[in-house]
């Protein structure tokens, strides 16, 4: 049978997704809007045949391959399960996958891993699907943000209505060329998060919650407006207000969850100060300490300089705005 590979970027959300309403069907409370990031990639290689098991191996950066095990395995296990039994077929299925960038910098990775890992087991399955189905069938991987690494550049995932999971899909607002913005990524925390998104989703119920879901909508609105229009200022305003709102539901959640801690408002004060100055970056966090800035790509080199400075930063990455998923010639075995 035919070996894909597939290269998928993570993605940073300017209005984040929070909150559940189909937890089978990974159905979110609200739509979000990510940009793709161009260097954090992962490489996925598929293949299915007569194989003795089923074979998933990994290599995290600057590791060697490793076969994945317990909890993480069962994820992947019960994606390719579902195909198989979509598909009715049994074929043993063979999974090599490597990311270019460290798990634990604050960077989604699992964003990258599960729409590089879906689009290359359709492709080694040879079921052609469309760009829109696959984000679909990527959002039932169980990491609903994967599907918005599949579409290029700027990316919309509607939450789409009730418990149609057909209705919520991603799509690209705006091509990688539309404005060329960047990621500077300011990491002050390496460690695993204690409290993964998954469940965290789960905690997101409370009057805060309503709240953020009220203003959510003028919050998209303005985010589509200001990348259409390429305005900085009022994506910023709108970007870093949504990742407050995000925080302070994490905060109020039973029992509460805190990603954030002092260096990442150190670096908020940083760049509360630069900004006085004219350097033009804006802040949002994910579910993790550290701080993603957001800016034009010509300021992104002079940020990164001064960011580097502030005490308890352990290291600056800076992404473009990147292209989703492919599929590519170069296998990993
Ligand atoms: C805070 O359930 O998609 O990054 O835990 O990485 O699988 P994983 O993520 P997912 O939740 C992502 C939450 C977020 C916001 C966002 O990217 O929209």
């Amino acid at each position: 049978m035919k070996k894909a590979t597939v290269v998928s970027p993570a993605n940073i959300a300017f209005i984040k997704y929070w909150g559940r309403r189909n937890d089978k069907l990974i159905l979110p409370q609200n739509s979000s809007f990510s940009m793709n990031l161009d260097k954090c990639l992962t490489t996925t290689t598929v293949e299915f045949g007569d194989f003795d098991k089923d074979e998933v191996l990994v290599k995290y950066f600057n590791q060697t391959y490793q076969n994945l095990e317990g909890m993480e395995l069962d994820r992947v296990l019960c994606i390719v399960n579902r195909i198989r039994q979509k598909y009715d077929h049994n074929f043993k299925v063979k999974i090599y996958s490597e990311n270019n960038f460290p798990a634990g910098a604050g960077i989604a990775s699992s964003a990258s891993a599960f729409s590089a890992l879906t689009k290359a087991l359709y492709e080694a399955l040879e079921i052609p699907l469309t760009e829109k189905e696959l984000t679909i069938e990527t959002r039932l991987s169980g990491s609903g943000s994967a599907c918005r690494s599949i579409p290029d550049g700027f990316v919309v995932w509607e939450k789409g209505k009730g418990d149609d999971s057909l209705s919520s899909y991603a799509y690209s607002f705006a091509p990688v060329d539309h404005w060329d913005l960047a990621d500077v990524l300011v990491i002050v925390d390496t460690s695993r998060k204690l409290v993964g998104s998954f469940e965290g989703h789960q905690r997101a119920e409370n009057e805060y919650q309503t709240a953020r879901l009220v203003n959510i909508k003028k919050r998209l609105k303005q985010v589509q407006e200001a990348v259409r229009q390429k305005d900085l200022e009022k994506l910023g305003q709108a970007v870093e207000e949504d990742a407050i709102s995000l925080h302070a539901v994490a905060m109020t959640s039973t029992p509460p969850i805190y990603y954030l801690n002092g260096r990442t408002f150190d670096v908020i004060s940083s760049l509360f100060t630069l900004r006085k100055k004219g350097l033009l970056g804006y802040f949002t966090m994910d579910a993790g300490a550290n701080v993603h800035i957001i800016c034009e790509r010509a300021d992104a080199a002079k940020l990164t300089h001064k960011l580097k400075q502030v005490p308890g930063v352990l290291d600056v990455v800076c992404n473009r705005v990147g292209k989703g998923a492919r599929a590519v010639n170069n296998h990993l075995f």
